[in-house]
């Protein structure tokens, strides 16, 4: 456990601002600060950093917190690594305990697994003969950190004599339970590290030596630290070459250590999964542009054109290498060197070009097949100037009117989209207008919080949500550091967290001291006539009677301030 001043005091020293601008681009918005939220596929930003409040909120898909919250978020680090990240940070030193992590234990046992690999390929003649005849140099089996998996259960023992057990190596699906034992889930072929962006090994893909044997491929089953569509194969060694060069994105594990070994380093490839939207907004952070190079036979064509659609829905513009039937970027690099790849670089399609290219398009009824799925693309691009270019080119190559394909376009509108956001903007159901209002002026504006403190019980809130928020609040607004930050890092529900950073982040009208105290004493009033009902329904004859009093004299209260 890391103590709660700690906590505080690097919360108070760090900057939110600076923090999140080490990873997305912010740009000044009035009071704020405003970017593309990472969290979700968007055209237009609704991110939004208060450096007043040190918090921020995705208006589209809800997300918000302190900068806890979002390196925990951002980076998939528990609270206590957070913390440890921002202490480095500024040079305070706590003390560390790995073992917080819950899933340590299954990083260690795949960096174990990873040193293993890559021992028992250096004494693996025919592994390193493989890799040799598909010249990947000793330097890229370095630094992918390539394996081999033995035969014979040789990690599960290697393993256990370094103090890890068989069930760890279960979870992290590197041995598997059968009927009379335990095996090693991988045997007999070369192994390729997944990292994490940060460098950890999370996960295995690992291909089989001899060729026609299926399964080509196999990897690391879903664990707690590993789901393919969640990375991307070579993007830890990718990063550094992503921000000046745009990412080329291949299928297969060796089309991206081929090109890397020939020096072109900004390559990552799928694992192997249905490209996903989370994997396409990992790549948003570091460019808006992706190049598909994706192999040049039909199964590779129709990959390709699943990919230009995830990609258009998360607002990345995506580009398109095409390559030769039968080639794969492995092929043709080892065919044409560095500079016919790169000559296909400066070749690359945009998506229109892309199809007109690779289907046919000669008769009427294929033209207007063509124009159909064009259209479904552009209706996809949120960003009004993106989508105009490519009307505009369209309108020149199908000779259409920009009008009438604007209109056919804009016709469908984008009302799914904003539809699916808003569902997603958490909220407490049972709240009513007034108490949300108090609600909202209690977790923004800490002097308010400090009045309701004074002014009312919280029996008054009728949620069990807004009680529960207010409970922590009264606990916590008279420490000296209270801020609105300190107060969404000691909600511990997340939703609470998220409702709360929404709340703060809403526009309101902010009323006088005298009119939010005549709004807290609506709210009594309210509940008063709700516990005189629940009396009367009881048969409470004196209880019905004390709180009619009370009522009573609160209306009083109420009209003298209103008419002062
Ligand atoms: N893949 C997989 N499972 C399979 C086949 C493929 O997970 N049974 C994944 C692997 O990540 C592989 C990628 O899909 O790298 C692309 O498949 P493929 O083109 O067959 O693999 P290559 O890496 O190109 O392998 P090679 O060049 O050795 O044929
Ligand atoms: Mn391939």
């Amino acid at each position: 456990m890391i103590k709660k001043e700690i906590i505080d005091q690097i919360r108070e020293q760090s900057d939110i601002v600076q923090v999140i601008a080490e990873y997305l681009p912010l740009k000044k918005a009035g009071k704020y600060y405003r970017t593309l939220c990472p969290f979700h596929g968007e055209k237009s930003p609704s991110f939004y950093v208060s450096p007043e409040r040190q918090i921020y909120h995705c208006f589209g898909c809800g997300v918000g917190g302190s900068v806890y919250t979002f390196l925990m978020q951002y980076e998939k680090l528990s609270f206590p690594e957070a913390i440890k990240k921002l202490a480095s940070k500024l040079n305070i030193t706590i003390e560390t305990d790995n073992s917080e992590y819950r899933y340590q234990p299954l990083l260690d046992a795949c960096e174990f697994a990873t040193n293993f690999f890559q021992d028992t390929l250096q004494h693996s003649m025919p592994a390193k003969t493989y890799l040799q005849n598909r010249q990947i140099s000793q330097e890229t089996i370095k630094r992918f950190r390539l394996g081999f998996a033995p035969n014979g259960n040789l990690l599960i023992n290697a393993a256990k004599k370094n103090g890890i057990s068989v069930e760890t190596l279960v979870k992290t699906g590197l041995a598997i339970k059968k009927e009379n034992g335990y095996y090693d889930w991988f045997y007999n072929r070369i192994t390729f590290p997944v990292f994490s962006a940060s460098g950890k090994v999370l996960g295995f893909g690992a291909r089989i030596l001899a060729d026609n044997v299926e399964p080509k491929y196999l990897n690391s089953p879903e664990t707690p630290i590993f789901r393919k569509g969640d990375n991307l194969y070579g993007l830890f060694q990718a990063k550094n070459y992503l921000y000046q060069h745009q990412p080329i994105l291949v299928e297969g594990n060796f089309d991206m250590l081929s090109l890397v070994d020939k020096g072109i380093n900004n390559v990552i490839a799928p694992l192997g999964t249905a490209f996903t939207s989370k994997q396409a907004l990992m790549l948003r952070r570091f460019s808006n542009q992706v190049v598909i190079a994706f192999d040049g036979d039909s199964s590779g064509r129709a990959a390709t054109l699943r990919v230009i659609e995830i990609f258009l829905k998360n607002n990345l513009n995506p580009q398109v290498i095409v390559l030769p039937d039968n080639f794969d970027p492995d092929k043709y690099i080892k065919n044409y060197g560095k500079d016919g790849f790169e000559n296909l670089i400066t070749n690359r399609l945009d998506f229109v070009d892309y199809l007109l290219e690779v289907k046919p398009s000669e008769t009427v009824s294929d033209k207007q097949a063509r124009l159909k799925e064009i259209i479904d693309y552009i209706k996809l691009i949120d960003d009004n100037i993106d989508q105009e270019l490519y009307i505009n080119k369209t309108s020149d190559i199908f000779k259409i009117s920009k009008d009438t394909l604007s209109n056919q376009i804009r016709k469908e509108g984008r009302d799914v989209q904003s539809q699916e956001i808003e569902s997603k903007v958490s909220s407490i159901p049972s709240l009513k207008l007034l108490e949300k209002q108090i609600l909202s002026l209690i977790t923004s504006i800490p002097e308010f919080a400090k009045t309701a403190k004074q002014e009312i019980p919280l029996k008054c809130f009728s949620a069990d949500e807004a009680q529960e928020i207010i409970q922590i609040i009264y606990d916590n607004i008279d420490l000296k550091n209270y801020t609105i930050a300190k107060l969404i890092d000691e909600i511990e529900k997340p939703a609470l967290k998220q409702f709360v950073v929404n709340l703060s982040f809403q526009e309101k009208t902010v009323p006088t001291k005298n009119e939010f105290v005549n709004k807290l004493r609506a709210l009594e009033a309210s509940w008063y006539l709700k516990a005189i009902s629940d009396a009367k329904i009881k048969g409470d004859v004196a209880l019905t009677e004390k709180l009619s009093v009370e009522h009573y004299n609160l209306k009083k209260k109420l009209s003298q301030k209103r008419s002062k």
